[in-house]
């Protein structure tokens, strides 16, 4: 079966009792037994319900997996891998990941005695030297965040496994539309389903993805005993994101591109960072890595300062001003003071997050509606 059709009918069933074409959404927090001691398929909510088995049994279809599990954020399904980790491992982590992993990697891991360092993954020499007998992880993001960097995601696992280390992906950009890290080497894909797999800005959820199913058990363990669980109305609303999913990311990428050819060409704009851009440094590996096309967010610096840009993004008017992204509204935000505004200035521009960036959620309205926004608030940019 075809991507789309999995992800209408894998673990979609009609209800047996009723016919109802949609599961129904089980809120119960616990299951009656067959008899004392004897356990039936689900016992406590917390160690398995059908609604979230229903949206784990579909991801785990469209990432190519042993198996997911649903968690109540991305960052709790993050840490559900970290938990995996012992006092004295050492972690390589991309240095263009979300800051939120950054976070824990940085201030909650290392509380347990677990080291890490972050590594240019788009430069695989350097990568190479990053890591240390003790490296039990690499962990990678593609593209990256805010600066689109690619990763070649095969080649970093091939180092990887090579040392030892398991390999864990951020695919909440890429979707599993456009890439599989699994298919591609990874050991756990991760996702902030928050995003586009839920898709419509009113669920939050995470979710793995595992190739191994010993790793799976292991993994399984750790949900169930530190309980980061997705609740069942978010496992319904993913697993309802999940049927329209390829739809709204194949259309959003198409309007992304559109933009990001048009900015490219604005006197206003200095620079556009977008995958889908011939002269994006990574663009021949998104080529081969992503399926068809090339993500539905991107980033730009316009000719303009800190306070220049600060502007812009106050004046879209279709292009709200907020974080998180891959819902159908599209979004904007200034990294520099927002997303990224806990980095120094000296970090930020270190990393090549300069003042006058701007990153966009493209969403799913109509392209020349979104354009339009855009040219208004770039035409209203009084730039010394
Ligand atoms: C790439 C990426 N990974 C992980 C997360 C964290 O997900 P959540 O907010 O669902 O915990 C985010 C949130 O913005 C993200 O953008």
């Amino acid at each position: 079966m075809q991507f789309r059709t999995r992800a209408i009918h894998i673990g979609q069933e009609a209800d047996p009792q009723t016919g109802a074409v949609v599961p129904p959404l089980h809120l119960a927090s616990t299951f009656v037994q067959p008899g004392a001691g004897q356990w039936g398929q689900y016992d406590y909510s917390r160690s398995g319900n059908p609604t979230r088995k229903a949206f784990e049994t579909t991801l785990s279809s469209l990432e190519g997996g042993a198996g997911a599990l649903a968690f109540a954020t991305g960052m709790a399904a993050m840490h559900c891998v970290v938990a995996s980790l012992r006092s004295g491992d050492h972690v390589v982590a991309g240095r263009d990941i979300y800051g939120g992993a950054y976070r824990l990697l940085h201030k909650v891991a290392d509380r347990a005695g677990i080291t890490v360092t972050l590594a240019d993954t788009t430069d695989l020499g350097k990568l190479e030297e990053a890591f240390t007998p003790n490296t039990r992880m690499l962990w990678l993001e593609s593209p990256g965040n805010p600066l689109m960097s690619i990763t070649d995601i095969a080649a970093c696992a091939e180092i990887a496994h090579r040392r030892g280390a398991l390999v864990g992906v951020d695919s909440t950009f890429a979707t599993p539309v456009l890439t599989r890290p699994l298919e591609l080497g990874a050991d756990v894909v991760m996702h902030s389903a928050t995003k586009y797999i839920g898709g419509h800005s009113d669920a939050m959820g995470g979710a793995l993805v595992v190739r191994d199913k010993k790793l799976l058990d292991e993994l399984y363990f750790l949900q169930n005993a530190t309980g980061a669980i997705m609740g069942p109305l978010e496992s319904f609303l993913c697993s309802r994101g999940l049927k329209t999913l390829e739809l709204r990311v194949r259309e959003q990428c198409r309007t992304a591109q559109r933009l990001a050819e048009w900015l490219a060409s604005h006197s206003r704009v200095a620079r556009v960072l977008y995958p889908g851009l011939p002269g994006h440094r990574g663009h021949a590996i998104a080529r081969r890595q992503m399926d068809g096309a090339f993500g539905a967010m991107m980033s730009f610096e316009i000719r303009g300062d800190f306070a220049a840009a600060k502007r812009l993004v106050e004046s879209t008017r279709l292009f709200q001003l907020a974080v998180s992204l891959g819902a159908v509204e599209s979004l904007i935000e200034q990294p520099a003071s927002m997303s990224h505004a806990s980095y120094d200035a000296a970090d930020r521009a270190r990393h090549g997050i300069a003042d006058g960036l701007i990153r966009l959620s493209v969403g799913l309205e109509a392209p020349e509606d979104l354009q339009a926004d855009l040219e208004q608030a770039l035409a209203s940019l009084c730039i010394a």
